[in-house]
């Protein structure tokens, strides 16, 4: 049979792999709650404008409750002939409130009530991603303030460089994780706005009052062009883009974890909590969290890279394409959730082990820096020469086996005279992070400075 929505001119109804390539119910009915608050700040609206009774707003408000109270109890009958959660919803409502049901969609289009519901969706996943992230940096936080002066080695191409502190390095990922909320934030913002209204994309004749809907809505306001506001997903990119670089933080935190709590570093031990075991070697204990963290990123750029090819090359208005928008989107969110989440678990429950960091900040040369600062500062050589005279001093004690400071007075001074005593106070790794007092610098006062400035802006 044709369609009972749009099938007036329809003799038959679709091929069965029509119906199945069309549907969306399948993945859509996640937006009944939007859906169902959209249809009934519309229905108030239209009673509000005259354009319906109030009897009717009345009955089809009503009626929708019983809708969202039949789906929530998980009795609806979902039907794919309705291809997806619009229809299903009015047909539903239909049958419960009889003839007012059919006046529900006046002034109206799915174009705008699509756009209008996923947007309060997406405008929901932006909040729960601003609140998982200030969870995940609170727990960051914590770690930083009790391991603020604890020193560990910091890297560049994951050679030991320089020491940092552990409250250094975990006040770093802080500052991505805040501009993460941000760009979460300006997302929320530039999308609340309102296409409700906008019907299938020309505007309508009714005498809407789109502002009424807009602020039931809890919208800014409507959206200015009824063309752009049915047409246009940039809220779902911006959401996905920002969702994408928010994953890229949690896999490079991922990564230096699965590092850090290998037999070979020993930075941090994982609680039970958040690790696994092998079924075949005993003494295993696998970061198994911290790798799904990492592997995350695949999806969600994957759902990122997938919506922007949708839309490229998209004539305005509607396009069946953007029913692509809503899996893409959905698995994403799932996935970001999910890491943060996990992230700021396994972040809240980890040891950091002070010994095995100091131990190996100490090794490696890691205070060749400081030495060469020495030669600049107390023998006044320009750093180019002071940073020579140290790569000597470091090949000597490579040849020798040894640190730099267990180099004698006589050996330094084979290289640079002006050498003296004093040199050994700048090459403990303690003085080395104590001297680094730059703005942003890895001192623990500078490192408790960042620590205080972001609890305030947390609270
Ligand atoms: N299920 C559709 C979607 O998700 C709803 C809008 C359909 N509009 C239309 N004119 N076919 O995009």
């Amino acid at each position: 049979a044709a369609n009972s929505m749009w099938g007036g001119r329809f003799a038959a109804g679709p091929d069965a792999i029509m119906e199945a390539i069309n549907a969306s119910i399948g993945f859509d009915r996640r937006l009944y709650a939007q859906d169902i608050r959209g249809s009934r700040a519309h229905a108030a609206m239209l009673a509000a404008q005259g354009i319906i009774s109030d009897s009717d707003a009345k009955a089809i408000g009503e009626g929708l409750l019983t809708v969202l109270s039949e789906i929530e109890a998980g009795n609806f009958p979902f039907s794919t002939a309705l291809e997806d959660i619009h229809m299903n919803v009015e047909a539903r409502l239909k049958e419960i409130i009889g003839e007012p049901a059919g006046r529900l969609h006046t002034g109206r289009s799915r174009n705008d009530q699509v756009a209008t519901d996923f947007r309060l969706w997406v405008r929901d996943q932006c909040d729960a991603a601003i609140a998982g992230l200030q969870a995940l940096i609170r727990a960051a936080l914590a770690q930083a303030e009790s391991g603020a002066d604890w020193v560990m080695p910091g890297f560049t191409h994951l050679q030991t460089a320089q020491p940092v502190t552990w409250g250094h390095h975990m006040m770093a990922y802080v500052e991505m994780f805040g501009r993460d909320l941000g760009r979460f934030r300006d997302a929320r913002a530039r999308m609340n706005e309102s296409p409700l209204g906008a019907a299938a994309l020309a505007g309508t004749g009714y005498p809407l009052d789109r502002a009424m809907t807009a602020s039931a809505l809890e919208f800014d306001r409507p959206m200015a062009n009824s063309l752009d506001a049915v047409s246009d997903r940039d809220f779902a990119l911006e959401f996905l883009s920002a969702a994408s670089i928010c994953a890229v933080h949690l896999s490079r935190l991922a990564e230096e974890l699965v590092i850090w709590s290998s037999a070979q570093f020993r930075f941090v031990s994982m609680s039970d909590k958040w690790s696994t075991g092998s079924s075949i070697m005993p003494q295993k204990r696998n970061p198994d969290a911290a790798e799904l963290i990492r592997a995350k990123i695949g999806r969600i750029l994957g759902a990122t890279v997938a919506l922007f090819t949708v839309m490229k090359g998209l004539p305005l208005a509607y396009s069946k394409d953007m029913q692509e928008d809503k899996e893409q989107v959905f698995d994403a969110a799932d996935s970001l959730m999910l890491a943060l989440a996990a992230m700021g678990g396994m972040l809240s429950d980890l040891t950091a082990n002070r010994a095995n960091m100091e131990a190996a900040a100490s090794a490696g040369f890691s205070t060749a820096t400081d030495l060469a600062d020495w030669l600049v500062r107390e023998a006044g050589l320009p750093f180019r020469d002071a940073h020579h005279a140290t790569g000597a001093l470091v090949a000597l004690a490579e040849k020798k086996g040894c640190d730099l400071d267990e180099l004698s007075l006589a050996e330094m001074q084979s290289v640079n005279p002006a050498i003296n005593q004093s040199v050994y106070s700048v090459l403990g790794v303690h003085n080395s992070v104590a001297s680094r007092q730059s703005y942003g610098g890895t001192a623990p006062d500078q490192v408790r400075v960042q620590i205080t400035r972001w609890k305030e802006r947390l609270a």
